[in-house]
């Protein structure tokens, strides 16, 4: 009788079931109330007491195969039955959810791109940065109030470390391990120790651009400030560059393109000017340059740097800054997934 315990097992083991009919059939034979299994607890009741406990497990262990093969192929079967029920090829496919790109990431790339197709590269830069790096290198004088506590948030234990306050900083890593010509845009997040209202927050991002390389003049950083305005706000834009200072650049000049509001005729927006501030620039002052070991006698060069949040609420027309980072779902659906 074990003998046959032993064959049944191998029968079990080795036979081909492929489809549900012929898992029945395998239940109803060996499984089933009539089946051999049922039919072999039935004869353990005439089996000797002496091979009773090893008759008894070896029986166990077969109904539990049985039982094991059938649960393993009904489950089987049934998930090619869903996928078989699903595949109508002529049904409408799943409404399927597509992410849209952030407005930030949106300008930020199309600002990238406006400047990569005059060939400038891109290059990025420390979020946690030095002194050096973001003052000293950049020709901040110590007593200047960018450095005061109110704007930068310093390291507590350290405060020659700092969060960047602006993407200058990386102008400087790009011409201390670059030699010129240098033609480059370097996007960012950026961090002043500002109150957070409409107008402004402890965290936005900017665009920074440089280049450097012989003769380079004004003509050619107005030339190129030209070229993005047209770019990025439509052929029709007004551009104008009023004289500015930053410590770094000299002379230094704040770039305004015309208000696409009112058209230059005067709104809130603009504050009744008809002209929107849009980036610092600058011809690179020569010590800058020195700073980074390149000769100001045979290199110039010119930098800007631009607001990617200001600069999306003049194209999508956005009030209020804060609501980029509030992740509300029907905000950040309007834009685009591409780009
Ligand atoms: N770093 C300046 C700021 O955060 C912006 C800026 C102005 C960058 C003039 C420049 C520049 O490269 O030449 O306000």
């Amino acid at each position: 009788m074990l003998d046959q315990i032993e064959q049944i097992f191998k029968e079990i083991e080795i036979l081909p079931i492929n489809n549900l009919a012929e898992l029945e059939v395998f239940r109803i034979k060996y499984l089933s109330k009539k089946g051999i299994i049922s039919q072999l607890f039935e004869d353990f009741k005439t089996v000797p007491n002496e091979i009773k406990k090893n008759f008894g497990q070896q029986l166990n262990n077969l109904k539990i195969a049985g039982q094991a093969k059938y649960d393993a192929c009904l489950s089987e079967f049934s998930k090619i039955n869903v996928i078989q029920t699903k595949k109508d090829l002529s049904a409408p496919s799943d409404n399927v959810q597509i992410g849209s790109r952030h407005p930030i990431s949106l300008i930020k790339n199309e600002i990238c791109q406006i400047f990569g197709r005059i060939g400038f590269n891109i290059s990025e830069g420390p979020e946690i940065e030095d002194d050096w790096h973001v003052f000293s290198a950049l020709n901040f004088p110590s007593e200047h109030p960018a450095r005061d506590m109110q704007d930068t948030f310093f390291i507590e234990k350290n405060p020659d470390i700092l969060l960047r306050t602006h993407t200058s900083s990386v102008q400087i890593r790009v011409m201390e391990r670059q030699k010129p010509p240098i033609r480059i845009v370097m996007p960012g997040r950026v961090f002043r120790n500002e109150a957070i209202s409409y107008r402004s927050h402890c965290i936005f991002h900017q665009i920074e651009g440089l280049y450097i390389d012989k003769n380079v003049s004004f003509a050619d950083l107005k030339q190129t400030l030209i070229y993005y305005g047209k770019e990025m706000f439509g052929s029709g834009v007004k551009i104008r560059l009023r004289p500015s200072y930053f410590p770094f650049t000299e002379p230094s000049a704040e770039m305004d393109i015309s208000c696409s509001l009112c058209k230059g005729k005067g709104c809130n927006v603009c504050k009744h000017s008809g002209w929107l501030e849009v980036a610092g620039s600058g011809m690179v002052d020569p010590s800058v340059l020195e700073n980074c070991h390149i000769d100001s006698s045979n290199y110039s060069g010119f930098a800007f740097g631009m607001g990617v949040e200001r600069t999306a609420m003049l194209k999508y027309d956005i009030k209020d800054l804060r609501i980029y980072f509030e992740n509300d779902i029907r905000f950040l659906k309007q834009f685009s997934a591409a780009l």
